[in-house]
């Protein structure tokens, strides 16, 4: 805003240069008359005008909306009325005559803060819409796409017998995925067994999951009902099945193939009729090829294969969880629940979370256990892996990552529509494998049917 035309316009091509959208005005009087006034990041507005002057619309502007963003160009040497504008609550002021960059770093930072400010408020709406959406029941919350295309995926699983491999970082949700599985399908009046392969040593998973009798093994004082037999007629999760041994993998496939346990230490076979669901971490094709696991055992778990989002891909997802967890871990602890401030629901919604829900479960029970005067307290991230790293990233990464994938995916989405959903058209195009290009599909939920023409 400047009634000066010359000045005006070179602003104006400079910040559009840098990538800036701009409208620009002759008067505030034009300016505060604009509908799209709300709806803007930043003013940049000269202080000396005919009608009402710099000051005056930086009073209007901020009674309009406390949080509106304006920058002062101020004449030089004026330091009183710099000193007044910052206390009305201009974020910035330049001195004339000043530097492009000058301007432009202010700029930069005020977009930049509006934009944060815009998240946080997104947030704190989202937090009010109570109570968070529950995918199907069984405690699953979240409605980006990602989960829906998730409990889709559940549904089908939960329809047939196969065994399902479900793949997912740490706490990304693959236990409940598993729980909602077996809830869903016809089994889910019986039992529903989980071992973990990882939490025992090697030894005791087999006789864990298939049992043994008395004398078995030293230390074998009782015999044992293997899990395998506890979980007959239900489901049994194999959590971590990277870990399982070779010869538990063949013993399984025979459970798998016909139906057939032996406990240790006998030849006398039991029948159980068992769906196995299996998770993990790690790409099981890599244990394969490193001979880590038998070729036979992966085809067989991984019928159908599940693979559960992490936290960082379905950011939307945040503030229900967010809100889901804030109330039940002040339910928990009887209190009421805190309030967030600003500063700290941004951090969530910034953070990589490469501890996944889990992670954001902790935290925000860390917030309310630390919260004062009903205000939660700060946001701290797990400790993740040896020397206690903290691994949450500093803001400005998490925003250039997301910044670069919304990038990444607009331009797949182009290369797909300019294709019709031919992929081999659209690699070329792209300049990518085929298999790069599945990985991003996937990953940014893009269908090539969704394109075809
Ligand atoms: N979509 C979700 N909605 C609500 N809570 C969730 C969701 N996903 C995960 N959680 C919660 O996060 C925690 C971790 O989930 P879960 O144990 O299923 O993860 P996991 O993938 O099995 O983790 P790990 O790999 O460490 O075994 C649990 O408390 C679970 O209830
Ligand atoms: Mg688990």
């Amino acid at each position: 805003v400047d009634d000066d035309e010359a000045a005006r316009l070179s602003i104006a091509q400079m910040l559009m240069l840098r990538g800036f959208t701009v409208e620009s005005f002759s008067s505030a009087e034009t300016t505060l008359a604009w509908p799209g006034l709300r709806d803007a990041a930043c003013v940049v507005c000269d202080v000396k005008m005919p009608g009402l002057d710099g000051e005056e619309f930086l009073a209007e502007a901020k009674r309009r909306d406390p949080a509106a963003m304006v920058i002062l160009i101020t004449g030089h040497g004026d330091v009183p009325m710099a000193v007044r504008c910052l206390k009305a609550g201009a974020y910035d002021f330049v001195e004339k005559p000043f530097e492009d960059e000058v301007l432009l770093a202010s700029v930069g930072r005020a977009v930049e803060r509006a934009e944060l400010q815009r998240e946080s408020k997104e947030l704190r709406r989202q937090l009010q819409l109570l109570p968070p959406i529950e995918l199907g029941a069984f405690g699953m919350i979240g409605r980006s796409r990602l989960m829906q295309e998730l409990w889709e995926q559940i549904e089908i699983a939960a329809r047939s017998a196969a065994p399902v491999l479900i793949v997912g970082e740490t706490g990304t949700g693959k236990e409940l995925v598993a729980r909602a599985i077996h809830g869903r399908s016809d089994r889910s009046g019986r039992p529903f067994v989980a071992v973990n392969a990882g939490g025992l040593p090697e030894s005791m998973v087999e006789s864990e999951l298939f049992g043994h009798v008395r004398g078995a093994f030293t230390g074998a004082d009782a015999k044992r009902e293997g899990r395998l037999v506890t979980a007959s007629g239900g489901t049994l999760l194999l959590d971590e099945v990277e870990c399982i041994s070779a010869s538990a993998q063949v013993k399984l496939l025979r459970v798998l193939e016909d139906g057939e346990v032996y406990p240790l230490g006998t030849d006398r076979l039991r029948k159980v009729d068992v769906r196995l669901l299996a998770t993990t971490k790690i790409d099981l094709k890599e244990q394969v090829r490193l001979d880590l696991m038998r070729e036979d055992f992966f085809h067989r778990i991984m019928v159908l294969s599940i693979t559960v989002p992490p936290l960082r891909q379905r950011r939307e997802d945040i503030p229900l969880l967010t809100a889901h967890f804030l109330k039940s871990a002040a339910a928990r602890n009887g209190i009421a629940v805190p309030e967030i401030p600003e500063e700290t629901l941004s951090r969530l919604l910034q953070c990589d979370w490469p501890g996944n829900v889990r992670e954001l479960r902790n935290s925000v029970e860390r917030m309310v256990i630390t919260a004062r005067k009903g205000v939660a307290g700060p946001f701290t991230a797990d400790q993740e892996g040896e020397g206690g790293r903290l691994i949450s990233l500093p803001p400005s990464s998490g925003r250039l990552r997301d910044e670069m994938e919304r990038t990444e995916k607009h331009v797949i989405e182009m290369a797909l529509r300019e294709s019709g959903g031919r992929l081999s058209t659209a690699c070329l195009a792209l300049g990518i494998s085929r298999r790069a290009l599945y990985e991003r599909m996937k990953k940014y939920a893009l269908k090539k049917e969704e394109y075809r023409d």
